[in-house]
Protein backbone atom coordinates (compact mmCIF):
# COMPACT_ATOMS: atom_id res chain seq x y z
CA UNK A 1 0.00 0.00 0.00
CA UNK A 2 0.85 3.27 -1.02
CA UNK A 3 1.67 5.66 1.95
CA UNK A 4 0.34 9.35 1.98
CA UNK A 5 3.68 10.53 0.76
CA UNK A 6 3.90 9.00 -2.30
CA UNK A 7 1.08 10.27 -2.96
CA UNK A 8 1.77 14.30 -2.94
CA UNK A 9 2.33 16.52 -5.54
CA UNK A 10 6.55 17.76 -5.02
CA UNK A 11 7.93 19.56 -3.90
CA UNK A 12 6.15 19.20 -0.58
CA UNK A 13 5.24 22.08 1.57
CA UNK A 14 4.57 20.49 5.13
CA UNK A 15 3.62 22.76 8.25
CA UNK A 16 6.51 22.05 10.53
CA UNK A 17 5.66 20.75 14.04
CA UNK A 18 5.67 23.99 16.35
CA UNK A 19 4.37 23.60 20.34
CA UNK A 20 1.78 26.03 21.17
CA UNK A 21 1.51 27.07 17.89
CA UNK A 22 0.54 24.14 15.58
CA UNK A 23 -2.83 22.75 17.25
CA UNK A 24 -5.86 21.90 15.08
CA UNK A 25 -6.85 25.36 14.20
CA UNK A 26 -3.78 26.59 12.56
CA UNK A 27 -3.30 23.16 10.90
CA UNK A 28 -6.80 23.93 9.43
CA UNK A 29 -5.78 27.27 8.06
CA UNK A 30 -1.94 25.78 7.21
CA UNK A 31 -4.30 23.17 5.00
CA UNK A 32 -6.65 26.18 3.00
CA UNK A 33 -3.99 27.75 2.41
CA UNK A 34 -2.02 24.88 0.99
CA UNK A 35 -0.16 22.89 3.24
CA UNK A 36 0.44 19.19 1.41
CA UNK A 37 1.14 17.91 5.06
CA UNK A 38 0.45 19.47 8.53
CA UNK A 39 2.43 17.98 12.04
CA UNK A 40 0.91 18.36 15.21
CA UNK A 41 3.04 19.63 18.53
CA UNK A 42 5.19 17.22 20.35
CA UNK A 43 3.02 14.77 22.39
CA UNK A 44 5.16 12.86 25.53
CA UNK A 45 5.31 9.50 25.21
CA UNK A 46 5.48 8.97 28.81
CA UNK A 47 2.62 11.56 29.17
CA UNK A 48 0.69 9.02 27.06
CA UNK A 49 2.11 5.83 29.03
CA UNK A 50 1.51 6.97 32.12
CA UNK A 51 -1.92 8.95 31.81
CA UNK A 52 -3.59 6.99 29.28
CA UNK A 53 -7.15 8.17 30.05
CA UNK A 54 -6.28 11.67 30.37
CA UNK A 55 -7.59 14.16 27.59
CA UNK A 56 -4.72 14.43 25.45
CA UNK A 57 -6.03 17.31 23.63
CA UNK A 58 -2.94 17.34 20.94
CA UNK A 59 -4.31 13.93 19.70
CA UNK A 60 -7.09 15.62 18.47
CA UNK A 61 -7.82 16.72 14.66
CA UNK A 62 -10.52 17.29 11.82
CA UNK A 63 -10.91 15.60 8.59
CA UNK A 64 -9.94 18.71 7.12
CA UNK A 65 -6.10 18.24 8.00
CA UNK A 66 -5.68 15.11 6.22
CA UNK A 67 -2.49 14.19 5.97
CA UNK A 68 -1.86 14.95 9.27
CA UNK A 69 1.66 13.41 11.05
CA UNK A 70 1.30 13.52 15.32
CA UNK A 71 4.38 14.18 16.42
CA UNK A 72 6.00 11.99 19.70
CA UNK A 73 8.87 12.62 22.04
CA UNK A 74 10.80 10.75 24.84
CA UNK A 75 13.45 8.17 25.47
CA UNK A 76 12.23 4.96 26.28
CA UNK A 77 11.89 2.74 23.17
CA UNK A 78 8.24 0.80 25.07
CA UNK A 79 6.66 4.39 25.33
CA UNK A 80 7.90 4.75 21.71
CA UNK A 81 5.74 1.44 20.47
CA UNK A 82 2.94 1.90 22.54
CA UNK A 83 2.45 5.54 21.52
CA UNK A 84 2.66 4.50 17.76
CA UNK A 85 0.15 2.35 18.06
CA UNK A 86 -2.14 4.60 20.01
CA UNK A 87 -1.61 7.34 16.92
CA UNK A 88 -2.47 4.62 14.88
CA UNK A 89 -5.41 3.62 16.47
CA UNK A 90 -6.46 7.73 16.75
CA UNK A 91 -6.52 7.95 13.11
CA UNK A 92 -3.04 9.78 12.11
CA UNK A 93 -1.94 9.45 8.66
CA UNK A 94 1.74 9.13 10.13
CA UNK A 95 3.91 8.97 13.51
CA UNK A 96 6.78 11.14 13.35
CA UNK A 97 10.13 11.03 15.96
CA UNK A 98 11.36 14.10 17.92
CA UNK A 99 15.22 14.00 17.77
CA UNK A 100 15.62 17.42 17.67
CA UNK A 101 13.95 19.44 20.04
CA UNK A 102 16.46 21.88 22.07
CA UNK A 103 14.09 22.46 24.86
CA UNK A 104 15.66 21.88 28.73
CA UNK A 105 12.71 19.97 29.53
CA UNK A 106 12.94 17.65 26.95
CA UNK A 107 16.43 17.83 26.93
CA UNK A 108 17.09 16.62 30.67
CA UNK A 109 14.57 13.74 30.03
CA UNK A 110 17.18 12.32 27.55
CA UNK A 111 14.54 13.05 24.73
CA UNK A 112 15.09 15.22 21.50
CA UNK A 113 18.57 16.58 20.37
CA UNK A 114 19.95 14.27 22.75
CA UNK A 115 18.85 11.48 20.86
CA UNK A 116 21.54 12.03 18.01
CA UNK A 117 24.62 11.61 20.63
CA UNK A 118 23.17 7.80 21.68
CA UNK A 119 22.87 6.23 18.65
CA UNK A 120 21.97 2.42 19.50
CA UNK A 121 19.03 3.78 21.37
CA UNK A 122 17.96 5.92 18.87
CA UNK A 123 18.00 2.88 16.51
CA UNK A 124 15.75 0.74 19.24
CA UNK A 125 13.52 3.95 19.33
CA UNK A 126 13.15 4.02 15.67
CA UNK A 127 12.42 -0.04 15.49
CA UNK A 128 10.25 -0.05 18.15
CA UNK A 129 8.38 2.58 16.34
CA UNK A 130 8.31 1.13 13.32
CA UNK A 131 7.13 -2.46 14.56
CA UNK A 132 4.34 -0.95 16.38
CA UNK A 133 2.65 0.47 12.98
CA UNK A 134 0.64 -1.89 10.41
CA UNK A 135 -0.27 0.90 7.79
CA UNK A 136 0.78 4.11 8.82
CA UNK A 137 4.63 5.64 7.91
CA UNK A 138 7.09 6.82 10.64
CA UNK A 139 9.05 9.74 9.89
CA UNK A 140 11.89 10.83 11.36
CA UNK A 141 12.83 15.09 12.20
CA UNK A 142 16.16 15.64 13.31
CA UNK A 143 19.16 18.35 13.20
CA UNK A 144 22.62 18.53 11.36
CA UNK A 145 24.06 18.06 14.05
CA UNK A 146 25.01 17.84 18.22
CA UNK A 147 28.26 17.94 19.84
CA UNK A 148 28.47 14.86 22.66
CA UNK A 149 29.51 14.72 25.97
CA UNK A 150 31.49 12.28 28.05
CA UNK A 151 30.02 9.54 30.68
CA UNK A 152 30.40 12.61 33.36
CA UNK A 153 28.58 14.68 31.00
CA UNK A 154 31.15 17.23 30.39
CA UNK A 155 31.61 18.43 26.43
CA UNK A 156 33.14 15.12 24.76
CA UNK A 157 35.10 16.57 21.16
CA UNK A 158 33.01 13.88 19.21
CA UNK A 159 30.43 15.30 17.56
CA UNK A 160 27.35 13.87 15.91
CA UNK A 161 25.67 14.44 12.52
CA UNK A 162 22.47 13.37 10.73
CA UNK A 163 24.78 11.41 8.45
CA UNK A 164 25.93 9.15 11.09
CA UNK A 165 21.95 8.15 12.05
CA UNK A 166 20.99 7.85 8.41
CA UNK A 167 23.97 5.68 8.17
CA UNK A 168 22.75 3.67 11.34
CA UNK A 169 19.21 3.29 10.91
CA UNK A 170 19.75 2.16 6.68
CA UNK A 171 18.15 -1.15 7.29
CA UNK A 172 14.73 0.44 8.65
CA UNK A 173 11.51 1.60 6.98
CA UNK A 174 11.63 5.21 7.70
CA UNK A 175 9.77 7.03 5.40
CA UNK A 176 10.37 10.40 5.50
CA UNK A 177 13.48 12.28 7.03
CA UNK A 178 13.05 15.80 8.56
CA UNK A 179 15.72 17.71 8.69
CA UNK A 180 16.53 21.04 10.42
CA UNK A 181 19.91 22.50 9.20
CA UNK A 182 20.84 24.04 12.14
CA UNK A 183 23.27 22.00 15.07
CA UNK A 184 22.31 21.77 18.85
CA UNK A 185 23.99 24.45 19.68
CA UNK A 186 22.49 27.34 17.87
CA UNK A 187 19.11 25.83 17.84
CA UNK A 188 17.01 28.70 16.35
CA UNK A 189 19.17 31.17 14.65
CA UNK A 190 21.99 31.44 11.79
CA UNK A 191 22.51 30.12 7.80
CA UNK A 192 21.64 26.26 7.86
CA UNK A 193 24.20 24.39 7.16
CA UNK A 194 23.60 23.62 3.78
CA UNK A 195 26.37 20.95 2.68
CA UNK A 196 25.32 19.10 5.30
CA UNK A 197 21.77 19.17 4.23
CA UNK A 198 22.65 18.44 0.69
CA UNK A 199 24.51 15.18 1.68
CA UNK A 200 22.10 14.11 3.82
CA UNK A 201 19.87 14.17 0.64
CA UNK A 202 21.86 12.31 -0.69
CA UNK A 203 22.66 9.70 2.00
CA UNK A 204 18.66 8.98 3.08
CA UNK A 205 16.64 6.90 0.13
CA UNK A 206 13.20 8.05 0.89
CA UNK A 207 11.36 11.65 1.18
CA UNK A 208 13.95 14.38 2.68
CA UNK A 209 12.40 17.35 3.70
CA UNK A 210 14.60 20.67 4.83
CA UNK A 211 13.52 22.94 7.34
CA UNK A 212 15.43 26.20 9.02
CA UNK A 213 15.04 30.03 8.52
CA UNK A 214 12.46 29.91 5.37
CA UNK A 215 10.32 33.11 5.52
CA UNK A 216 9.54 34.10 1.66
CA UNK A 217 8.73 32.29 -1.82
CA UNK A 218 12.08 33.45 -2.48
CA UNK A 219 13.99 31.86 -0.07
CA UNK A 220 11.92 28.72 -0.26
CA UNK A 221 13.19 28.51 -3.87
CA UNK A 222 16.65 28.78 -2.55
CA UNK A 223 16.45 26.15 0.15
CA UNK A 224 15.27 23.98 -2.64
CA UNK A 225 18.04 24.08 -4.74
CA UNK A 226 20.52 24.32 -2.54
CA UNK A 227 19.38 21.47 -0.70
CA UNK A 228 18.16 19.43 -3.91
CA UNK A 229 15.24 18.25 -1.12
CA UNK A 230 11.81 16.93 -1.91
CA UNK A 231 10.36 19.91 0.35
CA UNK A 232 10.28 22.20 2.52
CA UNK A 233 9.10 22.06 6.22
CA UNK A 234 7.36 25.75 7.33
CA UNK A 235 7.86 26.88 10.91
CA UNK A 236 8.00 30.35 12.23
CA UNK A 237 8.11 31.47 8.67
CA UNK A 238 3.97 30.63 8.99
CA UNK A 239 3.66 33.05 12.27
CA UNK A 240 1.11 35.48 11.31
CA UNK A 241 0.59 33.83 7.82
CA UNK A 242 -0.42 30.79 6.76
CA UNK A 243 -1.08 32.12 3.35
CA UNK A 244 3.07 31.62 3.25
CA UNK A 245 2.27 27.95 1.43
CA UNK A 246 0.05 29.48 -1.23
CA UNK A 247 2.17 32.19 -1.79
CA UNK A 248 5.24 29.87 -2.52
CA UNK A 249 3.41 27.64 -4.22
CA UNK A 250 2.83 30.54 -6.83
CA UNK A 251 5.91 31.97 -6.76
CA UNK A 252 7.27 28.85 -7.78
CA UNK A 253 4.53 28.41 -10.95
CA UNK A 254 4.14 31.87 -12.28
CA UNK A 255 7.32 33.90 -10.24
CA UNK A 256 5.19 35.73 -8.98
CA UNK A 257 2.64 35.97 -5.52
CA UNK A 258 0.02 37.98 -3.96
CA UNK A 259 0.18 39.89 -0.58
CA UNK A 260 -3.06 39.31 1.25
CA UNK A 261 -4.49 43.19 2.16
CA UNK A 262 -5.53 44.14 5.68
CA UNK A 263 -9.13 43.33 5.17
CA UNK A 264 -8.42 40.18 4.28
CA UNK A 265 -6.15 38.83 7.12
CA UNK A 266 -8.38 40.40 9.56
CA UNK A 267 -11.10 38.37 8.19
CA UNK A 268 -8.77 34.91 8.34
CA UNK A 269 -7.36 36.30 11.62
CA UNK A 270 -11.17 36.35 12.77
CA UNK A 271 -11.82 32.82 11.52
CA UNK A 272 -8.70 31.32 12.97
CA UNK A 273 -9.88 32.86 16.66
CA UNK A 274 -13.64 31.64 15.93
CA UNK A 275 -12.07 27.96 15.71
CA UNK A 276 -10.08 28.42 18.53
CA UNK A 277 -12.57 28.95 20.64
CA UNK A 278 -14.45 26.31 19.58
CA UNK A 279 -11.85 23.96 20.30
CA UNK A 280 -10.24 25.36 23.86
CA UNK A 281 -13.28 27.08 24.89
CA UNK A 282 -13.49 30.90 25.36
CA UNK A 283 -10.98 31.27 28.25
CA UNK A 284 -8.13 29.61 26.99
CA UNK A 285 -8.75 30.02 22.86
CA UNK A 286 -8.46 33.98 23.66
CA UNK A 287 -5.59 33.93 25.44
CA UNK A 288 -3.50 31.64 22.74
CA UNK A 289 -5.20 34.12 20.39
CA UNK A 290 -3.38 37.14 21.43
CA UNK A 291 -0.24 36.09 20.32
CA UNK A 292 -1.22 34.59 16.67
CA UNK A 293 -3.06 38.57 16.57
CA UNK A 294 0.00 40.51 17.36
CA UNK A 295 1.81 38.14 14.69
CA UNK A 296 -0.90 38.86 12.16
CA UNK A 297 -0.81 42.39 12.47
CA UNK A 298 2.95 42.61 12.60
CA UNK A 299 4.75 45.40 10.47
CA UNK A 300 1.24 47.38 10.38
CA UNK A 301 1.05 51.18 10.33
CA UNK A 302 0.78 51.61 14.59
CA UNK A 303 1.16 48.13 15.29
CA UNK A 304 2.89 48.82 18.66
CA UNK A 305 -0.61 50.49 19.89
CA UNK A 306 -2.34 47.99 18.30
CA UNK A 307 -0.07 45.77 20.11
CA UNK A 308 -0.80 46.80 23.50
CA UNK A 309 -5.07 46.20 22.82
CA UNK A 310 -4.33 43.10 21.31
CA UNK A 311 -2.93 41.39 24.24
CA UNK A 312 -5.61 42.44 26.14
CA UNK A 313 -8.32 41.22 24.14
CA UNK A 314 -10.78 39.19 26.73
CA UNK A 315 -13.67 38.60 23.98
CA UNK A 316 -13.75 37.56 20.22
CA UNK A 317 -16.23 40.65 20.46
CA UNK A 318 -13.01 42.60 20.83
CA UNK A 319 -11.41 40.84 18.47
CA UNK A 320 -13.61 41.57 15.95
CA UNK A 321 -13.90 45.40 16.85
CA UNK A 322 -10.48 45.79 17.12
CA UNK A 323 -10.07 44.04 13.86
CA UNK A 324 -12.66 46.18 12.30
CA UNK A 325 -11.48 49.45 13.45
CA UNK A 326 -8.02 48.04 11.45
CA UNK A 327 -9.77 47.55 8.09
CA UNK A 328 -11.74 50.98 8.02
CA UNK A 329 -8.39 52.79 8.46
CA UNK A 330 -6.59 54.38 5.47
CA UNK A 331 -3.87 52.12 4.49
CA UNK A 332 -0.09 53.19 3.14
CA UNK A 333 0.27 49.46 2.43
CA UNK A 334 -0.46 47.83 -1.46
CA UNK A 335 -1.17 44.03 -2.26
CA UNK A 336 1.88 43.46 -4.70
CA UNK A 337 3.05 41.12 -7.25
CA UNK A 338 6.81 40.17 -6.69
CA UNK A 339 8.52 39.00 -10.01
C1 LIG B 1 7.65 27.85 19.31
C2 LIG B 1 8.30 26.67 18.64
C3 LIG B 1 7.87 25.40 18.96
C4 LIG B 1 8.45 24.28 18.33
N1 LIG B 1 8.00 23.04 18.62
C5 LIG B 1 8.51 21.96 17.97
C6 LIG B 1 7.98 20.65 18.19
O1 LIG B 1 7.03 20.45 18.96
N2 LIG B 1 8.57 19.62 17.51
C7 LIG B 1 9.60 19.82 16.62
O2 LIG B 1 10.09 18.87 16.01
N3 LIG B 1 10.09 21.05 16.38
C8 LIG B 1 9.56 22.11 17.02
N4 LIG B 1 10.03 23.36 16.73
C9 LIG B 1 11.04 23.53 15.69
C10 LIG B 1 10.41 23.87 14.32
O3 LIG B 1 9.57 22.85 13.86
C11 LIG B 1 11.50 24.14 13.27
O4 LIG B 1 12.27 22.97 13.12
C12 LIG B 1 12.44 25.28 13.69
O5 LIG B 1 11.71 26.37 14.19
C13 LIG B 1 13.31 25.73 12.50
O6 LIG B 1 12.53 26.20 11.44
P1 LIG B 1 12.32 27.80 11.17
O7 LIG B 1 13.69 28.42 11.17
O8 LIG B 1 11.66 27.84 9.81
O9 LIG B 1 11.48 28.32 12.28
C14 LIG B 1 9.49 24.46 17.36
C15 LIG B 1 9.91 25.76 17.06
C16 LIG B 1 9.32 26.86 17.68
C17 LIG B 1 9.80 28.24 17.32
Amino acid sequence: MLSFWQTLPRPIFMLSPMAGVTDSAFRQLAKKFGADVVYTEFISTAGLHFSPDAPHGRLEFTEGERPVVCQIFGSEPEFFYQAAQRIEREGFDGVDINFGCPAKKVVNSGGGITMLRDLDRSYEIIQATCEAVRNIPVSVKTRVSVGCVDDNGTKARERHTVLDLIDKIRDLPVEALILHGRPYETPFAGEPDYEMMRRAREAFNGIFIANGGVSTPEYARTMLERTGADGIALARGVYGKPWLFRQIKDFLAWNAYVEPDPATICQIALEHAEELVRLKGKERGIREMRKHLVWYTKGWDGAKELRRELVRVLTLADIQKLLASQTEREWSFVPYSSS
